[in-house]
């Protein structure tokens, strides 16, 4: 079921890392009461959690109601999110403490305090509700990597209208669909924002986005990129305008528990992106408590960063609602790793004196072809602890992490989780646990997992599909307008437990070694993108008949998306058209690295597209068994090409 080669190249890692003594004796957590407590009972954990964390208005009734598959936590409570991260440390008198160190790209920088966090989520939160934003709304938010994109997202959690926020770097048809999807009211974008020493025209692409859609009556537009856009008179508005003008008190309105907070689209296994659906007081709750054990947060003298954008769940949990709950110091940045040089991530650690570092393989093993020499420019010795996310980490680059930039004393925290798990569930807690280089280790205190085979059977050892047992605080609550969806994604192939789609495998000591999707989702630099939806992007350009996507495996960015590609009569294969054709529908994000032009495509005899095969191909592989297809031809030929393929950069 998994890739046989993911497991070998596995295999050999038997190196342990056991927390230091220095860690442990400052760590919040260095024994297993935690694990303990919450075998117990996890509930009552988890409520124990989210009254020690978060501030609640009203009291809940009942910790957790389960009707599966549709779950509720703190039933009754009420809550605002915003007041959880902001207000209630400006009450305690730490107003002046910095929230955001956020860094341009261009080199321009601004300090964020928690009180003009709070000030400017009040405004604008004003600014919202002047523009007709009333509870149970939908906001979409399309920004570059600026306090605002947070102060846009606290200010919707604040008077209880959701947001659905969608990562720069989706075409406008991708902005089109989720807007249109969620019905939202009110767009807050940028004129632009800076990417590699350039502008990249939000503004522009809105414009074209809204042309398909008939829901949004308003845009708010924040100054960034100072490029010329169009403003379209009655419908677009200069944030800063709008600010200036606006009421400075807006009051945390009690929400409950179960309010929308947000929605997130994801790709699944069908063209169509799904909206993950996340609510308040049990999200938050995991959120917080994740953010600060996992981390070992120190709020007081850590600094932390996250390098995702908020245009994903990382950003979501880990640079706003986690961080922002737990009154962390945090550095944010706008740009590229590589602006303008190789070595600014290591630049901005030294200059913030960066503790708490949380990034994602596929960054890792760019800055391992970068070179050595690049951190070694810096001082890195404020850092204390170093975190991964979004695939499997190899071993190579989890030892390359942890000597290069980790001065081979930080722990390692490799954090497994999903958009739809909304925080992390399975990471080492890092005073606590003996980490192996690759593996994500045990799930988190409060969180069952569990393998299963083909027929849902336990596994103890070995390998097998991912499923977890109970439902958790920030699991989502649904899919927007389509709960048969949900239930059949997430609930159907294993009865009575949520299936994650992921494979994972045991090791003799109980281990747990995520092994990559096992559908038809692929993982390129930590995103989710999906077959079928790049397929349909192809096959809606008039040169192409049929086309089948794979996700091989790529030294850099995990998964590499190369396509197989059957054109129309009387047209000539043109993989540059088709690459940007890509970019149009979805998002540079899902171009392929390679298109391969081929008079027909590997099929059964009933005519299914082999996509397993397609894989073999594309890594390498020998091929198997390739008696059950219509046309072995086909697939020799591919073979030939694929053997001939230029060797990467
Ligand atoms: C998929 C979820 C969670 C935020 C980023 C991605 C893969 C994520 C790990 C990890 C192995 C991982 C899984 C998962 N994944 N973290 N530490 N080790 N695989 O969020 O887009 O919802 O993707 O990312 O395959 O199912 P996402």
């Amino acid at each position: 079921m998994t890739d046989a080669h993911a497991i070998d190249s596995l295999g050999w890692e038997r190196r342990t890392f056991v927390p230091s003594d220095a860690f442990r004796s400052n760590a919040l957590v260095s024994d297993h009461s935690l694990y303990d407590e919450a075998s117990q009972d996890s509930t009552a954990f988890w409520a124990k959690q989210a009254r020690e964390l978060i501030s609640w208005s009203k009291e809940w009734h009942t910790a957790s109601e389960w009707n599966l598959p549709f779950a509720k936590w703190f039933v009754g409570g009420e809550l605002n999110v915003s007041y959880n991260c902001l207000d209630r440390h400006v009450l305690a008198g730490r107003g002046d403490k910095v929230a955001f160190h956020f860094e341009g790209e261009p080199g321009d920088t601004r300090t964020v305090t928690y009180a003009q966090l709070l000030d400017e989520t009040q405004r604008f939160a004003n600014v919202l509700k002047g523009l007709g934003v009333v509870k149970g709304d939908r906001v979409n938010i399309y920004m570059p990597m600026i306090p605002e994109a947070a102060i846009a997202m606290l200010a919707c959690a604040r008077i209880g209208a959701a947001h659905s926020v969608v990562f720069g770097g989706f075409s406008a048809i991708s902005l089109t669909d989720r807007i249109n999807d969620a019905e939202a009211k009110v767009l807050i974008t940028a004129d632009g924002g800076w990417r590699r020493g350039e502008i990249f025209p939000l503004k522009h692409t809105a414009d074209e986005a809204l042309l398909g859609t008939s829901t949004i009556t308003d845009v708010v537009v924040v100054r960034r990129g100072g490029n010329e856009i169009t403003m379209h008179d009655g419908r677009d508005h200069w944030y800063h305008e709008l600010m200036a003008q606006a009421d400075p008190v807006c009051p945390p309105e009690p929400m409950d528990s179960e309010q929308l907070l947000f929605l997130l689209y994801t790709s699944g296994t069908t063209g169509k992106p799904k909206g993950i659906m996340h609510t308040s007081g049990g999200y938050l709750t995991q959120a917080a408590f994740t953010h600060k054990y996992v981390f070992d947060l120190h709020a007081d003298t850590d600094v932390y960063w996250c390098t995702a954008d908020v245009g994903w769940i990382t950003g979501h949990t880990y640079i706003v609602y986690g961080p922002l709950a737990n009154g962390a110091t945090q550095v944010m940045y706008e740009g590229v790793p590589n602006f303008p040089g190789n070595d600014r991530m290591w630049q901005i650690v030294e200059k913030y004196g960066v503790t708490l570092f949380y990034t994602a393989p596929t960054a890792i093993r760019t800055f391992m072809k970068w070179g050595d020499h690049e951190p070694a420019k810096h001082d890195l010795s404020s850092l204390r602890l170093l975190g991964s996310v979004g695939e499997p980490i190899n071993p190579e680059a989890w030892m390359w992490y942890h000597e290069h930039i980790g001065g081979s004393t930080c722990p390692i925290v490799d954090t497994w989780w999903q958009t739809e798990t909304g925080a992390i569930m399975i990471s080492p807690l890092p005073g606590v646990t003996t980490t192996k280089p690759g593996s994500a280790t045990f799930g988190l205190p409060g969180i069952g997992t569990e393998l299963v085979d083909e027929s849902g059977e336990h596994v103890e050892r070995g390998g097998g599909y991912l499923t977890l047992t109970q439902p958790w605080p920030a699991m989502l609550r649904g899919i927007w307008g389509d709960p048969d969806r949900y239930r059949e994604t997430y609930w159907s192939r294993f009865p009575g437990r949520y299936f994650a789609g992921d494979g994972a495998k045991l090791d003799d000591d109980g281990y747990l070694w995520l092994l990559g999707r096992v559908d038809d989702v692929m993982n390129v630099s930590g995103h989710r993108i999906s077959t079928t939806e790049v397929e349909s992007a192809l096959v809606s350009h008039p040169s192409v008949c049929e086309a089948a996507v794979v996700g091989a495996l790529d030294a850099t960015t995990g998964q590499a998306i190369i396509a197989y590609v059957t054109l129309r009569g009387g047209f000539e294969g043109d993989e540059q058209a088709l690459r940007n054709h890509v970019a149009v529908e979805i998002g540079s994000i899902a171009k392929p690295k390679a298109i391969y032009f081929t008079p027909d495509l590997p099929k059964t005899r009933s005519g299914k597209i082999m996509r397993r095969l397609l894989r073999d191909v594309a890594e390498g592989r020998n091929l198997g068994d390739t008696s059950t297809l219509a046309d072995a031809s086909v697939v020799n030929e591919l073979q030939r090409r694929a053997a001939e393929a230029p060797a990467e950069d």
